[in-house]
């Protein structure tokens, strides 16, 4: 029986990589996504992968969609945690909405669907969470105060969950990527991008959203059942963390 992976954010960007390469390798796969329907629907005519509309920061909606999900594709053995957002800004214009709906979207949202199926991971002695953190919650970053602490905040959460989940056969590990060739990081303005940040990458180039995925399906393998509380870099040599 194939076991089954959700992606969060799993239509565009890093998370459409992930998708498509757990489904490749054999994965029943749901992918989630927040907001673009027509994205959301582009993609699912593409692959085949059905799709969830739900927002991650919202607790409630998480439990009834995961709840959707494990009633139609089934329990959840894979749980991908990839939906993030930015709204960067320097600290001194930084808004009190800027850092809810990013600490919301990007750490609380571990919470509210992580806790969806961790019950039923420990009930079957077997889980694999991945979780998408960044570079930035290693080094921290200008502009990205609200972002770097809840990326942070995603480190401190696999590291804590991974011990309770050893026991029951489950892994807990997060993936850094550096700064990654998606639309949010096309979004940062071109200047700062040539002259602050691509520059700063020994490799000399943005990576792929492919070569985050590959972590992925690495980490959700039998292969990588050793493995778990780690911190995966994949940034060119960006920052160099222990
Ligand atoms: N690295 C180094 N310097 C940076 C920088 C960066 N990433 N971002 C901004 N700066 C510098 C600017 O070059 C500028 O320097 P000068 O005054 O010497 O020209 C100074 O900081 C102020 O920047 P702005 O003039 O742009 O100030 P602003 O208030 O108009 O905008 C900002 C500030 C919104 C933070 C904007 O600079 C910006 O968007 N920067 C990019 C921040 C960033 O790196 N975000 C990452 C997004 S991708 C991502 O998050 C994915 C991931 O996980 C890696």
């Amino acid at each position: 029986m194939a076991r089954v992976a959700v992606v969060t954010g799993g239509t565009r960007g890093i998370g459409h990589a992930i998708s498509i390469a757990l489904k490749s390798k054999g994965y029943r796969v749901a992918a989630s996504y927040a907001g673009n329907d027509a994205a959301a629907q582009k993609f699912q005519a593409d692959t085949g992968i059905p799709v969830y509309k739900f927002d991650v920061a919202d607790f409630d909606a998480c439990a009834a969609s995961m709840a959707q999900i494990e009633k139609a594709v089934g329990p959840v053995d894979v749980l991908v945690n990839n939906a993030g957002i930015t709204a960067d800004g320097m600290f001194h214009k930084m808004t009190r909405e800027q850092w809810d709906k990013v600490i919301g979207t990007n750490l609380t949202g571990l919470f509210n669907v992580t806790r969806q199926v961790w019950e039923g991971m420990r009930a079957r002695k077997f889980g694999r969470v991945i979780n998408i953190s960044s570079i930035n919650g290693q080094k921290g970053q200008m502009g990205q105060v609200n972002y770097s602490a809840s990326k942070a905040g995603d480190i401190g959460f696999t590291k804590a969950l991974a011990q309770e989940g050893a026991r029951s056969g489950i892994t807990v590990n997060v993936i850094c990527p550096g700064y990654i060739a998606t639309e949010m990081v096309k979004a940062v303005p071109q200047d700062v991008l040539e002259k602050n940040i691509l520059p700063t990458i020994p490799v000399g180039r943005l990576g792929e959203p492919s070569e985050i995925a590959r972590c992925v399906a690495f980490l959700a393998s039998d292969e990588a059942g050793f493995i778990t509380g780690s911190t995966l870099t994949a940034n060119g040599g960006q920052y160099l963390a222990s």
